[in-house]
């Protein structure tokens, strides 16, 4: 059967054609490599599209900053979970990450002086914690949106090769457990190929999909994460999920945190701006674990508004409408269309909202992806798939852009120097049964579950069982119904057989992969017995730096738990007190 799928052979392939994917693609177009992106959707439709507010540099352009402070402020609003050699790199690099946008062509909104424009966003201060800062670049409230359109045009420059609607299914490795490709479908034939590859680069984003309520597009389904989990891998840190503070009431879209930082604030039923008594200090702009979770609270206490009682009003109308129009159009047009409100007269009604996955596939500072401490040779992850982890247990908002552009770059250039005098390893003989056993299933499967069924029970369980406040009955339960809904999907049946543009396949596909990122949160969350950062447990209210201060690692085998500690010691900041105190 093998014999019948066509091989293509790249120096590297990409997967995912997100701000991460195209940012590593140039680094290793640019070098000379052939290399090809594989995306599910043409790539300026990535989910980095919906980015709005911005990418976090201390370029001190308005006021006075630097990466310390940049760097101080990551590692608290991980709540010291990340990894501080990872965070010093990232933050030390974002000056340049920026400038290279800049020279590439992202077109950034200017100050008066002509200057990067920055915009204040939640947990970035000066002086270690004493006020707030500037720190966030943007153009509008559509940065992800410039930066995925300066990046592919860069590649279409460099002569990156583009698969477009191509579907990867999973890895292939070798007897010693080197990665050497993946198996992909083509949607548009439903064609199985084999890209044969020296190195592998996972950029396939996050998962937000195994939620009901979620920022997240829908093709962001996990699947590096299940062809991760699939292959042995484990998945790290997967507890740990941040819910944004303003996603909108009934629709679940983006309202970005720069309306925030633009200065607008949330206010209750009775009027109240709330945020006043759960962080005095920071206000609306305390870090998304601490406001999503006052909102929780708020809604509790029965003083939130709209259907239920559900939500909490986002006010802007006492911004001018020229500052909503020049640094907020985006989310004029969302709050029309979505809320049937126009912020320039009228709150917007918002809810928590799932929005990004703080954990993922283990990878050092190169991108080179991790298992039990040693490199998995030909596996690279980038961006929100992996966690290198600069996030820890809860991102600051701006730090995303920033950790795809800088790591993108890393594992490109690694990936370059690696493969210098590299050959092809040849492909093991059985490099698609996994794949073909798969699709053989599908195919011929009948009576089977129905995949939007199950996709439903799999979201409503995610949903009810892991939010932003976790109860032990509620995880306990939730783990039982995982493991339940997994039995399900071996036995997802789809009445179309066709291949050309066969969506319901691709959706039985995604779901094998979103069941892995769901077991593995599930039951990462309920081991771990401490409040951290997202992961806010009733009966364990406080973080326990004793027992916890630790990765958790995920293996779908056994659906076993391991753990890794955090590393405490960053690259080169010998002594960084002020962090240190804060324990
Ligand atoms: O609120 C936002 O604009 C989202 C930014 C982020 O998640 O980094």
């Amino acid at each position: 059967m093998a014999s019948a799928i066509e091989i293509r052979k790249y120096d590297a392939i990409v997967i995912g054609g997100g701000g991460a994917g195209l940012r590593a693609a140039l680094q290793l177009a640019d070098s000379g490599l052939s290399v090809a992106v594989l995306s599910k959707v043409f790539p300026t439709r990535s989910h980095t599209v919906a980015a709005q507010g911005g990418i976090a540099a201390s370029l001190g352009n308005v006021g006075e900053d630097n990466w310390h402070w940049h760097m101080y402020d990551t590692i608290k609003g991980s709540d010291y979970l990340g990894d501080q050699d990872a965070i010093e790199f990232m933050c030390k690099n974002a000056a340049e990450a920026i400038y290279e946008l800049e020279h590439f062509g992202m077109p950034f909104d200017r100050l008066e002086n002509g200057k990067i424009f920055q915009r204040p966003f939640g947990g970035m201060s000066k002086k270690y914690g004493a006020e707030s800062v500037a720190r966030t670049c943007a153009v509008a409230d559509r940065t992800g949106h410039a930066m995925l359109h300066t990046l592919y045009q860069r590649n279409v420059y460099a002569k990156t090769d583009f698969l477009i609607e191509w579907f990867a299914l999973d890895l292939i490795r070798d007897a010693e457990g080197d990665v050497l490709g993946v198996t992909a479908m083509e949607i548009e034939t439903g064609q199985i190929f084999a890209l044969h590859a020296k190195s592998t680069m996972f950029a396939t984003g996050g998962a937000g999909r195994i939620f009901q309520a979620s920022t997240n597009a829908f093709i962001n389904t996990g699947d590096g994460l299940g062809m991760a989990a699939r292959a042995g891998v484990p998945l790290q840190d997967m507890e740990f999920w941040q819910f944004h503070p303003t996603g909108v009431a009934g629709a679940g879209v983006l309202i970005t945190e720069g309306a925030r930082g633009e200065g607008g604030y949330l206010v209750n039923a009775e009027g109240e701006r709330f945020m006043e008594r759960y962080a005095p200090n920071a206000k609306d702009l305390a870090s998304r674990d601490v406001v999503s979770r006052a909102i929780a609270t708020e809604v509790k206490a029965g003083r939130g508004v709209g259907i239920d009682g559900q939500a909490v009003l986002l006010k802007l109308d006492h911004l001018s409408e020229k500052v909503i129009d020049t640094r907020l159009p985006g989310i004029r047009n969302i709050a029309i269309k979505f809320a049937n409100v126009d912020p320039v007269h009228s709150p917007i009604p918002v809810v928590p909202t799932v929005h990004y996955m703080m954990g993922g596939i283990p990878t050092n500072l190169n991108g080179q992806v991790i298992d039990n401490e040693k490199v998995v040779n030909g596996l690279y992850a980038i961006g929100e798939c992996a966690c290198v982890s600069v996030h820890g247990a809860n991102r600051l908002g701006s730090n995303s852009l920033l950790d795809l552009m800088v790591f993108g770059r890393a594992a490109g250039n690694h990936t370059v120097e690696t493969l210098k005098g590299f050959s092809h390893k040849p492909l093991p003989a059985d490099f698609a049964d996994q794949t073909l056993s798969r699709l053989d299933r599908l195919d011929h499967q009948k009576s089977g579950e129905v995949v939007a069924e199950v996709g439903d029970a799999m979201r409503r369980t995610m949903q009810v069982h892991c939010g932003v406040f976790r109860f032990p009955d509620l995880m306990s339960k939730g783990v039982r119904e995982i493991m339940q809904i997994e039995e399900r999907i071996k036995s997802l049946e789809i009445k179309d057989k066709s291949k050309v543009f066969n969506t319901a396949r691709v959706e039985a596909l995604e779901l094998e992969n979103l069941i892995e990122v769901a077991k593995a949160t599930m039951v990462s969350a309920e081991a771990r017995q401490e409040s951290r950062g997202a992961h806010c447990r009733e009966d364990f209210a406080a973080r326990d730096d004793e027992q916890w201060l630790k990765h958790s690692l995920h293996y779908r085998e056994g659906n076993r738990l391991a753990y890794k500690p955090v590393r405490l010691k960053p690259l080169t900041v010998d002594s960084f007190p002020l962090i240190a105190r804060t324990y």
